[in-house]
């Protein structure tokens, strides 16, 4: 059967800080550090409200990420300019490796699905609009479930949406909260190291593979796999 990949969207495939153009704007050269603290917040709400059991989509924790975001910077915005600024986000372009490697995954006969907090009208009209939905067998949300990353439920109704197995499907993920998630849900993980300058949570739980661009992806895969499938004909 072919292997599985659940692609994560925000920050693996689609770059969230892409927005930045559009806060510069409408805020200046603090456009950068704002992009990131809304960011951070955003998910920091995601998780607060699966722990919570009070969930609402992540495009409301988008719109409250910004709002805190506003007050903690001291910016005042216009209810136009939020508007603009949340409409952006579902044109949140992908990263420039994505349209190629995916044509390819898809072309060595992976099934690609895209795997996001994000419900599935949202992620459809972004990979839409970044042109890249034709790649995707499917789109799984955790909206389906009414919680979030990194809650073990999530991936495991990924695997039944998808229906695989875990030991037949990988998370690839930009997120390192995303990659011990899946690995802790007992799915095999690749994180994608975007940035030189990103760190892994010192955790006791790693990732299956590291990869620095997704062109590495399809040879490190298929190594794990046939060592794996070789291993268990062996038996
Ligand atoms: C996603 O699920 C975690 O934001 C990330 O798309």
């Amino acid at each position: 059967m072919s292997v599985t990949l659940a692609f994560d969207v925000y920050g693996t495939l689609i770059d969230t800080h892409g927005v930045i153009s559009k806060l510069q704007e409408i805020i200046g050269n603090k456009a950068q550090v704002f992009s990131h603290t809304w960011r951070e917040k955003q998910l920091e709400y995601s998780f607060r409200r699966g722990l919570m059991q009070n969930y609402e989509n992540f495009a409301t924790c988008t719109d409250h990420a910004l709002d805190y975001t506003c007050k903690y910077y001291k910016v005042s915005i216009t209810k136009q300019q939020k508007h603009a600024l949340l409409d952006y986000y579902f044109m949140l372009p992908a990263f420039k490796d994505v349209k190629d490697e995916l044509a390819d995954l898809e072309a060595a006969n992976f099934r690609l699905f895209a795997f996001s907090n994000g419900s599935a009208e949202t992620i459809e009209k972004l990979l839409v609009t970044a042109g890249i939905r034709n790649f995707f067998f499917g789109i799984v949300s955790v909206d389906d479930l009414k919680s979030y990353k990194p809650n073990p439920a999530v991936y495991n109704y990924f695997l039944r949406k998808a229906r695989t197995s875990a030991s037949n499907a990988w998370l690839i993920s930009s997120n390192p909260f995303d990659v011990i998630g899946a690995v802790s849900a007992g799915m095999q993980s690749v994180w994608l190291k975007r940035s030189p300058d990103a760190i892994f949570d010192p955790w006791e739980i790693e990732p299956t593979i590291v990869i620095e661009s997704l062109s590495e992806l399809n040879t490190k895969i298929s190594l794990i796999e046939s060592q794996t499938n070789n291993q268990l004909s062996q038996k």
